[in-house]
């Protein structure tokens, strides 16, 4: 059963119930103006390579290499370049390790300009699907180790600051204490069989009960990035477009791109993801939109009631799946009202404890329409099988534990009380920021590597916004993230002023 047997199921299924929901077709979606004179790929049978070699030879082609891609070019600009030469490597005619020509020649040879050629260049290697190595010229990847780029690059800082607001990390000291949970562990738990039910009872019981929406099915998994490497891997193909927020997560954006897929950026206003940006993008087959209902990072936007409904009507007739990732969880002061909860039959949603209750638990909840649940199952029987049932008891007593309960509620006011803080200084300051929720700030700067290099040499880190940012046009200038999560709010004042000198840098 695969991924896109899923997809066709649901957009079947919903089709009932939303206005019409188009059948999924078998190749994906392609963004940019389609290529005057040339077949789109997929919309009829390929030449047989014969006549494709032909083809070739009286197009003069020096690198047969070329036919493959030119087959499967159906969109100018980088992207489509970039597209037509990861379907030519996942049908096959592309070889791991082919060379490919010089800049100068595809593009004489494709009729595009090199500063295309070299853009779709920089896409394939973002992703890993080429690469250039000195005298051995640029070549389809052989395979190697996905890099998550972005991230690091977020992450990045010479020296440990004294004050690190880059991390995006809840305050360990507003962390549920253990000792109850731990001290209520007795023996290990011995499962009778490996096929055992992954999820203890009790626990799944409680998770349903909080959960947005009616839902199929609930598992535990190891955090929130493992859910959505385990969804995605079920839900995407190489190729596919998958719908995100811009600014967005990086970490979200180096997994999709590890898997070939084309990510497709949508900009959110106060409200959430802008409908009208939402619709275009969605005018094209897409095989996923992964949004964050609530505490938006980097941003710490939270969707609204209306907007949300405006967002599920998009998605539902669209025929495409809806991929919650609320992260913040229960420390987020908004609640949980995402798409999902109108549209529950094509959401998968995913509640992560990190920030509430411990990153290291590394658990998070995902729950979904039993297709793609099941597919998510069935592949992880294959590896490990379940998260240890000693955390999910953990977790277990830490939400059902009156004293746990109250600890996390006193967090989630805490934060929403030093954000508020930082906020109120910034705006005596001049400096204006967005978003309502959650332990992160967007916060303006007139120049983004002059600002962060400020703030360390005052021994302030923050992460810089660029491996945040998809859109390079779209307005909104320069940003830093600031996890003002971990300011206590005595110190609110002192930050907010080198904040304030650092956004003018
Ligand atoms: C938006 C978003 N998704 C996913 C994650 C990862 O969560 P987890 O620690 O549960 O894997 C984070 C962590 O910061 C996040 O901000």
């Amino acid at each position: 059963m695969s991924g896109h047997g899923v997809h066709r199921r649901i957009a079947r299924r919903c089709a009932v119930e939303a206005s019409p929901a188009p059948e999924r077709p078998e190749r994906p979606g392609r963004s940019g103006p389609p290529v005057p004179g040339r077949r789109a790929a997929g919309t009829a049978a390929c030449p047989p390579p014969s006549a494709q070699a032909a083809r070739s030879a009286q197009a003069g082609r020096s690198f047969p290499v070329l036919s493959a891609i030119e087959e499967r070019l159906d969109h100018s600009g980088a992207r489509g370049l970039a597209h037509a030469v990861e379907r030519a490597v996942r049908d096959g005619a592309l070889a791991p390790g082919t060379r490919l020509p010089p800049i100068r020649r595809v593009a004489v040879e494709l009729a595009l300009s090199p500063t295309t050629v070299g853009a779709a260049w920089r896409l394939l290697a973002r992703e890993g699907a080429i690469r250039t190595d000195g005298r051995r010229g640029t070549r389809i990847a052989e395979g190697g180790p996905p890099d998550p780029a972005r991230y690091r690059r977020a992450l990045d800082r010479p020296a440990r600051p004294v004050l690190d607001l880059s991390g995006g990390v809840p305050d360990a000291a507003l962390l549920p204490r253990l000792d109850r949970a731990l001290a209520g562990l007795t023996t290990a738990g011995t499962p009778a069989t490996y096929l055992d039910e992954p999820v203890l009872p009790e626990l799944a019981a409680v998770l349903r009960a909080d959960w947005p929406h009616p839902v199929e099915e609930v598992t535990v998994v190891d955090g929130a990035m493992d859910a959505l490497d385990r969804v995605l891997e079920t839900l995407v193909r190489h190729g596919d477009r998958v719908v995100v927020e811009h600014p967005c997560f990086p970490p979200l954006v180096d997994l999709l791109e590890s898997r070939g897929a084309e990510v497709v950026p949508v900009p959110l206003d106060a409200e959430g993801p802008e409908p009208d940006a939402l619709a275009a993008a969605l005018r094209e087959p897409t095989a996923a939109v992964v949004l964050q209902p609530r505490a938006q990072n980097p941003t710490g936007i939270s969707i609204t009631g209306p907007r949300a409904d405006r967002l599920a009507d998009l998605i539902a007739e669209a025929g495409t799946i809806l991929v919650e990732d609320d992260s913040a969880g229960a420390i987020a002061a908004s609640p949980s009202r995402g798409p999902g909860r109108r549209i529950p039959d094509r959401t998968v949603h995913i509640r992560s404890f990190s920030k509430s209750h411990g990153p290291d638990l590394r658990m998070a909840a995902v729950g979904g329409p039993a297709e793609v649940m099941g597919e998510v199952l069935g592949r992880r029987r294959l590896g490990q099988g379940w998260s240890s049932r000693l955390l999910q008891r953990v977790l277990l007593s830490l939400l059902t534990d009156p004293a746990s309960v109250a600890e996390v509620a006193a967090a989630r006011e805490t934060y929403a009380r030093r954000r508020a803080a930082v906020v109120g200084e910034l705006a005596a300051r001049g400096v204006a920021t967005g978003g309502t929720d959650g332990v992160n700030l967007w916060t303006p700067v007139r120049d983004e590597t002059a600002a962060v290099e400020r703030l360390r040499h005052e021994g302030i880190g923050v992460a810089p916004g660029s491996p945040f940012l998809l859109l390079t046009d779209a307005p909104g200038g320069d940003h830093v993230r600031v996890t003002v999560g971990l300011v206590p709010e005595r110190d609110a004042a002192r930050v907010a002023a080198v904040l304030a000198g650092a956004a003018r840098a």
